[in-house]
């Protein structure tokens, strides 16, 4: 066995800290980022969006009031969509209050900023595209972004970045445009249609809920984009029994608020 077989088996399911270690610290912020890598995790998940003056910034929901404090600092502005915001307008808001005082001050990260801190930790991402029918554009948009930040050099690209979607159309315009990124559709497609997805996604990352040992053998059974046989990061496992479940179905990745939870319960 070469070291670099001994190193993916060591590392098999890959933990993905989900909004970074969201459990532990604000979600989709820099604190939550750093928090995953001060745990050892070098994989975490985020979600991107667009505000209405053009920037990409990391949230998950559509509306910033469940985790800032948007309500406050703009009343009557309601239902606080991110899209109806500017950029210097979000950056007043505070996204760290809601989860703790501790957090106090932390902010809606731009895509940017949360890509700068991503890489001087050395850590590695699995970007959501969030909503993209509200976004049009908001692919190439992305991958702009990702170019301008280096992270579409050849030496690196398909070992440090997922692109995934709930749109089925998003990653395959993601796949179109770039085809050497690595993509991931979010969902569970049936078997019969999985050849169908396996023209544009490498990964089908599926939530936890919905997965058997024989969906997870069907997924491997086929070739993606890049002819190396498709993956599967699944979605949200926060407890020691489901992670040991879906680890013994031999899925590739562990999408997790708790990632030391997991890490605990899968290792041998
Ligand atoms: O990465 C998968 C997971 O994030 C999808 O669901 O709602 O948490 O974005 P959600
Ligand atoms: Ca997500």
């Amino acid at each position: 066995t070469s070291t670099a077989h001994a190193v993916d088996e060591r590392d098999r399911p890959l933990v993905v800290a989900h909004r970074g270690a969201s459990a532990y610290a604000p979600e989709n912020t820099l604190a939550a980022v750093d928090k995953a890598a001060l745990m050892g995790f070098p994989w975490v998940e985020n979600d991107v969006q667009r505000t209405k003056d053009g920037e990409l910034v990391v949230l998950h929901d559509a509306s910033l009031a469940r985790t800032t404090n948007v309500e406050k600092v703009f009343p009557g502005r309601a239902p606080w969509n991110v899209r109806n915001f500017t950029a210097a307008e979000i950056r007043r808001l505070d996204a760290g209050s809601w989860f703790s005082s501790r957090y106090k001050g932390a902010r809606v990260p731009t895509l940017e900023q949360y890509l700068n801190r991503v890489s001087r930790n050395h850590q590695k991402l699995v970007l959501e595209i969030k909503n993209p029918g509200l976004y049009p554009g908001i692919e190439k948009q992305t991958l702009k972004v990702l170019g301008n930040e280096g992270w579409l050099s050849p030496a690196h690209l398909r070992s440090r970045l997922v692109v995934q979607s709930f749109s089925a159309d998003t990653v395959r315009t993601v796949h179109q445009l770039r085809p050497g990124v690595k993509t991931g559709f979010l969902g569970t497609p049936s078997v019969a249609d999985l050849p169908k997805y396996a023209k544009f996604s490498d990964q089908i990352n599926a939530s936890h809920t919905t997965i058997s040992r024989a969906y997870v053998a069907a997924i491997h059974s086929f070739d993606g984009p890049h002819d190396k046989p498709l993956e599967i990061f699944t979605w949200t496992v926060d407890d020691a029994a489901g992670a040991r479940r879906v680890a013994g179905y031999d899925v590739d990745g562990i999408i997790s608020n708790k990632p030391d939870v997991v890490r605990n319960a899968t290792a041998e």
